[in-house]
């Protein structure tokens, strides 16, 4: 598949996903989501990746939004498609069973803090900037902020950073929940690629399992919840990685699960 605005390489058993628009800081057009939803869609289905970062090109921006250039003058209409694709690609993100890593490396605006928050974790630089700056310009998130922010940061803080459009440090980001670690920027890649690595070696079957009970979980009642988590608990046993994990801890050995 080819990719305009995007750069996706595949180092077995990881892929990389780069928005490379760096003229606009990464600026995500119409276009650039179609893809990162094909992308993502692809990559769920290749056997080959086990673990996915998400990244941008250039050492100052991870996404700086939706590109305001060209939705500029648009009338509502025609923004519903950028919306969709954004909703579309976020829901893939989020319901297919490999795990996403952000590795947000500098400004993660609008539509950029939207794409980190479908990722199951955000790694980010020292230099990272995040925020939903959206309402500056008139308008308000339109590919998950005011669903998503919410449930990472907790209400209060969301609206905090919905209403004011400020930015915040990688460091307060990471002091709300927004952000899982931080680290120097040049060692950003590394730590993201050295723990896509470990969760890449992780039973795929279990992982998926976490996947699927904490996102779906999350929008339930505790009791429909515990459903789902008694759903997924009892898959594990469908799954040789489970006879494997167990039998490697009574015969004192590394376990060494299934590829798929
Ligand atoms: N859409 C389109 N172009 C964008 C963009 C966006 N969201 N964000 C940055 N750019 C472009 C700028 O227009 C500029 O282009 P130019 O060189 O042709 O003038 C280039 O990227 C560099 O940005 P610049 O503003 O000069 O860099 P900066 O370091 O002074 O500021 C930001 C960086 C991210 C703080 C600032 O660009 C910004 O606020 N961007 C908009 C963020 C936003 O509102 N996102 C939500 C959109 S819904």
């Amino acid at each position: 598949m080819e990719f305009n605005n995007l750069i996706v390489e595949i180092t077995k058993p990881i892929a990389v996903i780069t928005v490379n628009r760096p003229k606009v800081l990464n600026a995500l057009n119409l276009a650039t989501v179609a893809e990162l939803g094909a992308a993502f869609t692809m990559l769920e289905a290749d056997e080959n990746v086990r673990a996915i970062i998400m990244t941008g090109s250039g050492e100052k921006s991870f996404v700086a939004g939706a590109d305001i250039n060209e939705f500029r003058g648009k009338s509502a209409p025609e923004m519903f498609p950028f919306a969709k694709l954004g909703h579309d690609a976020t829901r893939v993100m989020e319901s297919m069973g490999k795990p996403i890593i952000a590795a947000v490396n500098g400004y993660a605006l609008g539509g950029g803090c939207e794409m980190a928050m479908a990722c199951d974790i955000r790694f980010a630089s020292e230099n990272a900037r995040f925020g939903q700056p959206e309402i500056l310009l008139g308008l308000i998130p339109g590919m998950g902020g005011t669903q998503r922010l919410s449930r990472l940061v907790g209400l209060g803080r969301a609206r905090e950073l919905l209403y004011s459009g400020e930015h915040i440090t990688a460091q307060r980001a990471y002091e709300i929940g927004l952000v899982n670690r931080v680290f120097p920027p040049e060692q950003l890649l590394d730590e993201a690629r050295k723990f896509a690595t470990k969760l890449a070696g992780m039973p795929s079957h279990a992982l998926k399992m976490l996947k699927t009970a904490t996102n779906s979980g999350y929008d339930q009642t505790l009791d429909n919840g515990l459903v789902l988590e008694t759903q997924c608990f009892a898959h594990c046993w469908s799954h040789a990685d489970l006879e494997e994990g167990t039998g490697a801890f009574v015969e004192k050995r590394k376990a060494s699960f299934h590829a798929d």
